[in-house]
């Protein structure tokens, strides 16, 4: 019973030992993960930042921001058409607007670049929160860039499709048609890219906010679908999941940019087709007070 005591003492110390060196070698473990999961996908940190992170960024800006409150006012200069001119302009624009579709069959057809520099002048005419326009529109031309794009799109999506939308989502989208292969990404012969600007610089180098940033670059996109669809060319709307970070980093874009939209522009190709969707009557969006 006596010389029991020292031999089980001595086993209570190995056992304390043995803890103490694994629940250190786990915290280790644990240290490494995230590092491993970072170095396996570029996340940066500010990608993962939606607008609630911004608080300190707005107080860093405050001061820098005062400085461009002064600006001229100077008259406005508008355009009155007769009421039946303008019923004829709102029914014909509506009628244009009203047959923009979604393709995803794009052919490799060159487009008139001038065209591109149009309607991303007009998408820039948009609305933005406080004057900020906080959009960048990346076009990209390169074959080999957009090759690389549909690596990282395609390497996402099918992460998307198969685990991360979940049955429900990959359900809705079966009348679509669409799934991870993204041929456009190829075959279109212009990609853009738009990303919103979380935040932007003042003149003094300072982080300036920019309010509303998703709602205005939105809007901008919304004003280039319809301009693309005034010159005559096709795109469809995506929103790449998860693609964001990489897509930033191959485009050289700075931690300021997120991903909003992805539009690859051209002409349809010969065999397109597209799902007979039908659009909501007046009266089912629109309701008078
Ligand atoms: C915010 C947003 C994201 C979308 N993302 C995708 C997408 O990732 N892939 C795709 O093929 N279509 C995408 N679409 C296109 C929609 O599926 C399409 O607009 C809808 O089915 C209606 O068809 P229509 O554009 O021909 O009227 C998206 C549309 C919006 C507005």
């Amino acid at each position: 019973m006596f010389f029991l005591t020292p031999v089980l003492a001595a086993v209570v110390c190995i056992l304390i030992v043995w803890i103490f060196t694994n629940a250190d070698r786990s915290m280790e473990r644990r240290k490494e993960e995230p590092r491993a999961r970072a170095e396996a996908r570029p996340w940066v940190d500010e990608d993962l930042q939606d607008s609630t992170d911004l608080d300190q960024v707005e107080e860093d800006a405050d001061e820098s921001q005062e400085s461009e409150e002064n600006v001229e006012h100077i008259a406005f200069s508008h355009i009155r058409y007769p009421e039946k001119e303008m019923v004829k302009r709102s029914q014909e624009f509506y009628e244009l607007l009203n047959k923009r579709r979604s393709l995803r069959f794009i052919s490799n057809e060159q487009v008139p670049m001038e065209v591109i520099d149009n309607v991303i002048k007009t998408a820039g005419t948009a609305p933005s929160g406080a004057h900020t326009e906080p959009w960048t529109f990346v076009v990209v031309k390169d074959p080999d860039m957009k090759h690389k794009i549909r690596g990282v799109v395609e390497e996402e999506e099918e992460i998307n499709y198969l685990k991360r939308m979940g049955h429900r989502w990959v359900t809705d989208l079966k009348k679509l048609r669409t799934n991870w292969i993204k041929e456009y990404l190829d075959t279109a012969p212009v990609l853009i890219l738009i990303f919103k600007q979380v935040y932007g610089f003042a003149a003094n180098g300072k982080r300036k906010v920019h309010h509303y940033n998703e709602i205005s670059v939105s809007i901008a996109c919304g004003i280039l679908l319809a301009a693309l669809q005034n010159a005559g060319l096709v795109t469809v709307t995506t929103t790449p999941l998860n693609c964001g970070p990489r897509l930033r980093l191959l485009l050289g874009r700075p931690a300021n940019e997120k991903l909003l939209m992805l539009l690859p522009v051209g002409y349809p190709s010969k065999e397109a087709t597209v799902p007979d969707l039908k659009r909501k009557r007046l009266d089912q969006i629109m309701v008078t007070v």
